[in-house]
């Protein structure tokens, strides 16, 4: 037995052995060498078209408004793939376009540049799928990323990943420019809402499950319902000091290395096809002029093969805007030396015009070109475009799926989060009057935020009429009689308030659904961080009532609220819940959803107040205390959870051993409901301060009432890293606390 046993067992061997230095070999070597093959016969100016990607809306006909259909200029997109050999291009032409319209553009570029040039190299289209293929008419949308974090679910995430590959490829489109793995610790921005929130930790886990979920486990992206991912910002874009989109980024060289550079490297790790660089400057130097950045860690330390891209017409900008480029010819030297492999030029093909004078004057070596080339033929083979780059008419049924929307309404559901709870005021009666009222009430877009159809999601014109407004899933679920609706302000005016504090007067209670509106990147700017006064005016009349206020928070970075907290009865953070928000909202408010969603960064009280959980002993030591509105992580629900018996497997261990975790979960409450189990480590004494705690693991688990769990959780030595004065990653022997819940145990780290 025991024999038959091992010889099975060798026999397992033999062929595992033999299955990964052959099948899974062969491709590798097979693509190397087709790549090489192909590069042999490529002319410098076709090097520089595969460098060059090139916008939708130069190959396009002007196309009227509020159209779903972009017609392609033929003698401009000949013009772009044939005669400057462009090798990629992007976009959406100003809004979306029908599943079946972008079929018949991806085919016609695909067919002049596998038909009508000289070495029928396909294109490489790339798309902005954001929250699901935003860009395509009929395709499923999901929450926004800051929404999903509050999830803390991974398979949710993945599952986000897996669909939008889904529908995006069924059209053609193989390349989606999505992760953001910036962190969201800078809520001014205009992009918070894009960042899996303010943690490291959670940034690096949510980012890798998207990638599997575009990309598959195994990476094998020939399949046809996968694309290749693109982790963005390469990276420290997501802290402009002044908080305004595109403007510096102050970060010490150990916090970039720690925070800001962590999430992109798991994303390496994870096999993550493609970068793209950030848009700003970190600490003097705009990122497509850092060879820091794009070489000397990406490639050097990180090993990463993949292909970097620029941001929108960012090579021109280190001219244009950044003055560290003496011409935009320049500007293509500095980026290309500091490790670009294609710009985004987006308007034309200059950037191809540039890199070949530059070459052809000795300025930049062509084995330089080659290297980028190489990278980018050899995802454009992962894709299996080289046999076959068309789309398929019978896979649009993919696109728009009711089994995707189901997921998406799951999303919803698990993001929304319920900050106050006032006497139970939630869940609220079905048989109650309510008042429904506030700017976001009554939207489409709001709910759902930039990249939405258009690039600034505020055109109320292309959301679906069968996507619910809050109030209408509120009416929905109780009844149109006991709903009464009035605006009482928009994002920053009043509107009628008279109207909606007289209608409040006749209710049990009341909705007030306020934050912003639809905004995307630098259009998103703003200086204050607090909530429009007109909103702020519109709850206190309304609470002046007498009657109690459920506040819902739909926005994409949390406006400052303070003044207003401790006046409601109830406060829901709903984010940008995407489509199926609305109806995720109603099922939370009326309790037939219990929320389960926790805040992914730290909610400020002040507008001077950003810091974030992970701060330092100094932040509250002395009169200085951590004083959010709400704190990371923080989520109630309509049941309680109680933890008990944290155990740790050792006392001490060597930086090299694991450490196992356990603690029991119970829920006390009377309701079933999901409870995110959160690890903090906090190192106790060490080198370089360190922060009072940092997230190292976390689980979602369902309990049934009275129901105990025990949770699990094994620790390796990337627990206990930092990075210390030196810029290298250490552990220092020591004494580390381990919390769960309110409870926590020392563990001790020896040399
Ligand atoms: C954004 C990127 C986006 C690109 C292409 C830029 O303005 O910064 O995130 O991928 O446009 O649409």
């Amino acid at each position: 037995m025991e024999l038959r046993k091992s010889g099975g067992l060798f026999f397992v061997l033999v062929i595992s052995i033999f299955w990964f230095t052959t099948v899974l070999a062969q491709p590798q070597a097979d693509l190397d060498a087709k790549t090489e093959a192909l590069l042999k016969k490529m002319t410098l100016k076709e090097k520089v078209g595969q460098m060059t990607q090139v916008t939708l809306s130069e190959v396009s006909k002007k196309r009227p408004d509020h159209s779903f259909e972009n017609v392609l200029d033929l003698k401009k997109l000949k013009s772009v793939i044939v005669d400057s050999a462009v090798g990629s291009l992007l976009n959406t032409g100003g809004a979306a376009n029908t599943a079946l319209n972008w079929q018949q553009m991806i085919t016609t570029m695909q067919k002049l540049a596998t038909q009508k040039t000289r070495l029928g190299i396909p294109v490489i289209y790339g798309i902005d799928a954001i929250h699901g293929s935003n860009y395509i008419k009929e395709a499923t949308l999901f929450p926004q990323s800051i929404a999903m974090a509050a999830t803390f679910n991974r398979d949710l995430v993945f599952n986000e990943g897996k669909i939008t590959a889904k529908e995006t490829r069924a059209v053609g489109i193989p390349w989606n420019f999505n992760p953001v793995l910036g962190l969201g610790r800078q809520p001014l921005w205009s992009r918070f809402w894009e960042t899996y929130g303010e943690d490291a930790y959670l940034t690096a886990e949510l980012g890798k499950a998207y990638i599997y979920g575009l990309q598959g486990k195994d990476g094998d992206v020939s399949k046809p319902d996968r694309v290749v991912a693109c982790m963005k910002h390469y990276a420290g874009y997501s802290v402009p000091l002044s908080g305004h989109d595109r403007t510096p980024a102050w970060i010490p060289q150990r916090i970039l290395l720690e925070k800001f550079l962590f999430p992109f490297e798991e994303a390496v790790k994870a096999g993550c096809y493609t970068a793209m660089v950030n848009s700003g400057d970190v600490n003097g130097t705009p990122a497509h002029a850092s060879k820091f950045l794009l070489t000397d860690v990406l490639r050097n330390a990180w090993h990463f093969k993949g292909l970097v891209v620029s941001d929108w017409n960012d090579v021109n900008n280190l001219y244009g805007r950044d003055h560290i480029a003496k011409s935009p010819k320049d500007a293509v030297r500095i980026a290309v030396q500091a490790g670009l492999d294609m710009s985004m030029v987006p308007f034309n093909c200059s950037f191809a015009r540039y890199l070949e004078e530059l070459v052809r004057e000795g300025t930049i070596p062509e084995s330089r070109i080659d290297a980028s080339v190489r990278r980018i033929l050899k995802v454009k083979y992962a894709l299996g475009l080289f046999e076959d780059p068309f789309p398929h008419q019978e896979r649009l049924q993919w696109v728009g799926k009711p089994e995707h929307a189901k997921v998406s309404l799951q999303a919803a559901r698990e993001a929304i989060t319920l900050l106050k709870n006032a006497n139970d005021i939630l869940p609220l009666k079905k048989s109650m009057k309510i008042l429904v009222t506030g700017p976001t009430a009554n939207s489409r877009a709001y709910l759902n935020g930039g990249w939405s159809y258009t690039w600034q999601g505020n055109d109320e014109f292309y959301f679906p009429k069968s996507n619910k407004t809050i109030l209408q899933a509120i009416r929905d679920k109780v009844g149109k009689k006991n709903v009464k609706y009035a605006r009482g302000a928009t994002v920053n005016k009043l509107d009628n308030i008279l109207q909606a504090v007289k209608k409040a007067h006749s209710v049990d209670a009341i909705v007030a659904c306020v934050g912003e509106s639809s905004y995307c990147e630098t259009p998103g700017n703003i200086n204050d961080l607090s909530l429009p006064q007109a909103q702020i005016t519109l709850v206190e009349e309304l609470v002046k009532t007498g009657k109690p206020v459920i506040l819902v928070l739909v926005e994409g970075r949390p406006r400052i609220i303070r003044p207003i907290v401790g006046k409601v009865q109830g406060i829901v953070m709903a984010y940008l819940p995407g489509p199926q928000g609305s109806k995720a909202i109603a099922d939370v408010l009326f309790g037939e959803v219990n929320p389960s969603g926790k805040l992914p960064f730290t909610y400020p009280k002040y507008v001077n107040d950003f810091i974030c959980y992970d701060h330092k002993y100094s932040e509250e030591y002395d009169v200085n205390r951590y004083d959010p509105q709400w704190p990371f992580g923080y989520g109630l629900s309509y049941t309680h959870f109680k933890y008990a018996n944290l155990k740790l497997d050792k006392k001490r261990l060597k930086p090299d051993e694991t450490l196992r975790v356990q603690v029991d979960v119970t829920n006390t409450g009377q309701r079933a409901g999901k409870e995110t189990v959160l690890l903090y480590v906090s190192d106790l004494v060490r080198s370089v301060s360190p922060p009072v705690r940092q997230l190292k693991s976390f689980r979602k688990i369902r309990l049934k009432p009275g129901e105990t769990k025990t949770v699990t959780f094994t620790l390796d030595k990337k627990v206990f890293e930092f990075v210390n004065a030196d810029n290298q990653w250490v552990v220092e022997p020591g004494i580390f606390k381990v919390s769960v819940g309110n409870l926590s145990a020392p563990v001790k780290i020896t040399e």
